[in-house]
């Protein structure tokens, strides 16, 4: 049994590197120790050097507690220590001298780093305008010509290689907008405007989150950043500006009629009736690829699921259970896959 234990341990060790290695090539959604973006190019050398300092700090104050300790062991009671004898006044005039300049050294690189990314390297060409609501996302993208702008919901787009500038305002409680692996925090705050910005390297999807605990579904605040090379994104934004198609038949009419009726007085779909704002746009519902804050895949299954009972997809969120017949659930699904 003895000899089996080293070998087990070793297993052990090994599983977990194979877990731990197998989650990184899985590319961990959250991980903020590496960089798809150059905000976080700046900000990660910082934060491995505080990383670094923070191991060696524990490491020194660890070993000199375990030899001080065995140093002064003295066999017998504890009456026989000599009181008076400590050379704590040494140990504190050493660990100043040593601790102060490297405090100092971190201040200057961390008032360095939030100078550098303070404001995105060149003037964006693009504002969004992001909302926090109790549990979703609000994206308006911004325009000098008022015919340019519109607004969608927990999936934003984003032309690769150029900085967005983002302004974060919260209809309610205090949220956090956090894409990890382009950026670090910046508090949602009701009643102000806080200014931030992304930009990706290359082109892909990267998951967002509140990081702010902002109630019974915050874990449910996810939002998805996709970076689109130039092209591609302005194809994108052109499909964005279209409002919803006009009913061609008296079925697909009938379809909007129901929507309109039981919907609209939360949701916006351009082009239509509907002009609500106490949940997302649907204009263009089923270009998203997830549902409620990335809860839920967006495919007609799901999205069956989440408007006859919202609740026990997402309990607490703040759509109510609407009680549809059975015709009106599907004609209102239907009405919404027309939402492209
Ligand atoms: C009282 C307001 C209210 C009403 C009425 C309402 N909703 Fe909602 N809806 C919301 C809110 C708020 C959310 C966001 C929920 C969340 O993700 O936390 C939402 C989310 C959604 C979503 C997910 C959108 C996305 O991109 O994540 C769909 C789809 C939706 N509602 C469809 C409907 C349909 C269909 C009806 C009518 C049967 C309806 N809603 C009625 C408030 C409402």
């Amino acid at each position: 049994m003895t000899s089996m234990r080293p070998f087990t341990v070793l297993s052990v060790l090994a599983l977990c590197a194979g877990v731990a290695r197998s989650a990184c090539a899985a590319g961990y959604p959250m991980g903020y120790l590496k960089a798809d973006g150059r905000m976080n190019a700046t900000i990660l050398p910082l934060m491995q050097g505080l990383l670094a300092v923070s191991i060696a700090v524990v490491v020194i104050v660890l070993a000199l507690v375990v030899v001080g300790a065995a140093l002064r062991f003295r066999p017998g009671p504890l009456a026989d220590v000599p009181i008076g004898e400590s050379p704590s006044t040494a140990w504190i005039t050493i660990g100043l001298a040593v601790s102060t300049p490297v405090l100092l050294a971190l201040v200057v690189w961390t008032s360095i780093t939030m100078a550098r990314i303070a404001n995105p390297p060149t003037e964006p060409d693009l504002t969004v305008e992001v909302r926090g609501h109790q549990w979703w996302w609000a994206f308006i993208y911004h325009n000098h010509d008022p015919s340019q702008i519109f607004e969608t919901a927990n999936e934003l787009h984003i032309p690769v290689g150029k900085p967005v500038r983002f302004d974060l305002t919260g209809v309610d409680v205090i949220h956090t907008f956090w894409v990890p692996s382009l950026a670090g925090k910046t508090q949602i705050i009701p009643g102000q405007t806080n200014v931030t910005w992304l930009e990706a390297d290359r082109p892909g999807v990267y998951r967002g989150q509140c990081s702010q605990f902002c109630g019974e579904q915050h874990a449910h605040m996810i939002l998805t950043v996709v970076a689109d090379p130039p092209d591609v994104y302005e194809r994108w934004r052109e499909a964005q500006l279209r409002a919803a198609a006009t009913p061609s038949s008296d079925e697909a009419r009938l379809d909007e009629a129901t929507f309109i009726e039981r919907c609209a007085a939360c949701h916006t779909v351009r082009g239509t009736r509907a002009d609500g704002h106490m949940g997302p746009d649907l204009t263009h519902l089923m270009s998203r690829s997830t549902i409620a804050a990335g809860t839920l895949p967006n495919n007609p299954g799901y999205l069956s699921a989440w408007i006859s009972d919202p609740q026990s997809q997402k309990p607490g969120a703040l759509m109510p259970r609407p009680e549809l017949s059975g015709p009106e659930l599907n004609r209102i699904r239907s009405f919404l896959l027309t939402l492209k």
